[in-house]
């Protein structure tokens, strides 16, 4: 694999020190004295939405002027692939559950102190939180996926790597009970001497997420942004090893949230996880639309830049 050292060296290029998260107002920040949750003051549209960002405070000019921002369309020539075993995901199951909150901006399962953690190239990162996207913020080749769960982590020095994971919509095709029927038929079929496609005993590609249906299990007790509840129970396994069957792409982007800082280590799985209709559309109702639009090709002029000269070349009088 060529791409391997280049990628080290791409994840130690983006180490530079940022001072917020992806989906930035996270409990580090936010959590107020005393332990309320603090709700985000930007959002997805109008005055504080993606084209507002950078005036919402000073700190966040980066969203205007940044020329490797997040997300992007993830095509060919955007990252580097780097073996998702070399990135040594580790996150330890939460059999008494973990707080799963509503920041009005996302909605975010609190990891830190958990000893959830990924180690890339000697570094460690300690895992702080995930939250979700609706839908997803990163482009799979151009598409556009129903979901996007953000899993961020942070090193000693202050380095932020996030995972981004797509998440699609398990249409049921492949789900347990239909797998667990076919399986009936075939033994029956087995039983009474007849001939068998093998297809009918293979089992195809990964139903719903146990994890994220648990999980999101819990979506209507938090039905309103600044309200935090306790899981149930989460074996994190399954997770952890479907994405390490895949590969990462690799590069140096941005906070997909104000104040945009750049210098991330974005490493966007190739695995996606599923979850059920039901539990999508559950999801939807209570985080409504909370994605930044695709950012500019990596290193490109910023879009709110170009749109801003794009607005001054056809306002010009006609000469
Ligand atoms: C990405 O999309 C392009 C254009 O549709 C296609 O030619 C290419 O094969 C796709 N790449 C992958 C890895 O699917
Ligand atoms: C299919 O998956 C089920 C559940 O994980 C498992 O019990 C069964 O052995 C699998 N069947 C095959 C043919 O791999
Ligand atoms: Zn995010």
């Amino acid at each position: 694999m060529a791409s391997r050292l280049s990628s080290f060296a791409l994840l130690a290029m983006a180490a530079s020190p940022v001072f917020g998260f992806c989906g930035s107002r996270t409990h580090l920040h936010t959590r107020a004295e005393g332990g309320g949750i603090e709700v985000g003051k930007f959002g997805y549209f109008g005055e504080t939405g993606p084209f507002k960002w950078a005036t919402l405070d000073a700190a966040n000019s980066a969203c205007a002027m940044g020329k490797n921002q997040s997300p992007i369309s993830m095509v060919d020539g955007q990252f580097n692939v780097i073996g998702a075993s070399e990135v040594k995901l580790e996150i330890p199951d939460a059999p008494q559950g973990i707080e799963f909150e509503n920041l009005g901006t996302t909605i975010e399962g609190v990891m830190e102190g958990s000893g959830a953690k990924i180690n890339v190239g000697g570094t460690e990162f300690e895992m702080k939180q995930f939250h979700f996207h609706q839908p997803s913020e990163h482009l799979d080749n151009g598409t556009s996926m129903p979901m996007e769960m953000h899993m961020v982590f942070q090193s000693a020095e202050k380095e932020v790597s996030v995972i981004g994971v797509y998440i699609d919509i398990d249409t049921g095709a492949n789900s347990a009970a239909l797998q667990a029927r076919h399986q009936a038929m075939a033994n029956k079929r087995f039983a009474a001497g007849m001939k068998i496609m093998p297809s009918t005993l293979t089992n195809s590609t990964a139903a719903a997420s146990t994890m994220l249906e648990t999980l999101f299990s819990s979506i209507e007790e938090i039905k309103t942004p600044g309200t935090v509840v306790k899981s149930k129970p989460l074996v994190m396994s399954e997770l952890v090893d479907t994405i390490k069957t895949g590969n990462f792409q690799a590069y140096s982007g941005s906070l997909t949230t104000p104040p945009c800082t750049e210098g991330v280590s974005w490493m966007v799985a190739t695995q996606k996880l599923k979850i059920s209709t039901a539990s999508y559309e559950k999801v939807r109702n209570v985080v409504k639309f909370n994605s930044r639009f695709a950012q500019n090709t990596l290193g490109s002029t910023n879009m709110l830049s170009m749109g801003a000269e794009t607005v001054a070349s056809v306002s010009k009088p006609a000469a």
